[in-house]
């Protein structure tokens, strides 16, 4: 399985502190955000890795991560001049996927779980990964029939149809590239991860697994501190045992 990182966008919400740098560069306690996303693809075993990045600081990414040698894995670089929507990430990617299976993780997403055996077990179709959130207008979200089946996918519902968020990690299979093709921007304009997640759903192949433990998406001050704050108490409990 290949590995694609999604790590471009202008990270507005987080200005000042994106003036002169990028968001996933941010540190996150003792860390550049960017790790935690990687390490949950490192640790799953994925060693093809695409790093997909805007213009503006391109170079840095460049300087930290390097050609992957270091993490044992092979790192591949794209600029996304434009921030077309998460989806794009499969037609900058296409190429890069080839006629493999991919697991794609925003720059900005950071998960306590280690998610490797539900990324290893995966064999076609797509899966994605849902967690009860208390402000689920912010995200994707799940709608589950009465059977505890998924039934669809709404991106930021105006009106409530369940409190859980479809997390920033997909596992898709290679129509993905395809899929992501056919798309039509959405009102906000972008080409919506949302709607992929709709068309799995469509033809029976969607699995969504509710994850236990804590999720951030890092790309407000709030969220950015609560991440800080709950890898600091992490790493202490690890010094203190
Ligand atoms: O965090 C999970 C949520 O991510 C999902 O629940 C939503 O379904 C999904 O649409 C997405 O929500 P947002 O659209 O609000 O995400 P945002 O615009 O914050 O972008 C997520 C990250 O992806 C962010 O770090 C910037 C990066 N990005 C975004 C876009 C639109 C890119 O690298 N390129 C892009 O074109």
């Amino acid at each position: 399985m290949k590995g694609i990182i999604l790590a471009g966008g202008k990270a507005t919400r987080l200005r000042p502190l994106t003036l002169v740098t990028s968001k996933q560069l941010l540190p996150v306690y003792n860390q550049p955000m960017i790790y935690y996303p990687l390490q949950t693809l490192l640790k799953a075993g994925i060693k093809e890795i695409l790093i997909i990045i805007a213009p503006d600081y391109a170079g840095h990414f460049l300087h930290l991560l390097g050609s992957g040698k270091e993490f044992g894995a092979k790192f591949t670089y794209e600029i996304q001049e434009q921030p077309k929507g998460l989806a794009d990430a499969f037609i900058i990617g296409k190429d890069f996927i080839d006629d493999d299976d991919v697991a794609m993780i925003l720059g900005d997403n950071i998960f306590s779980d280690d998610l490797s055996e539900e990324i290893n077990t995966f064999q076609s179709g797509g899966r994605v990964f849902a967690i009860k959130v208390p402000d689920p207008e912010r995200y994707g979200v799940v709608k589950f029939d009465q059977g505890n089946k998924a039934e669809l996918i709404v991106e930021k519902p105006k009106e409530k149809i369940g409190d859980h968020a479809v997390t920033g990690l997909y596992v898709y299979d290679k129509r993905v590239c395809g899929f992501a093709k056919e798309l039509r921007p959405s009102e906000r304009g972008e080409i919506e991860i949302t709607d992929i997640n709709n068309k799995y759903l469509e033809l029976g192949e969607l699995d969504v697994r509710k994850v236990p433990g804590k999720w951030f998406d890092a790309g407000t001050f709030d969220s950015l501190l609560e991440a800080s704050n709950f890898i600091a108490e992490r790493e202490k409990g690890k010094t203190k045992r």
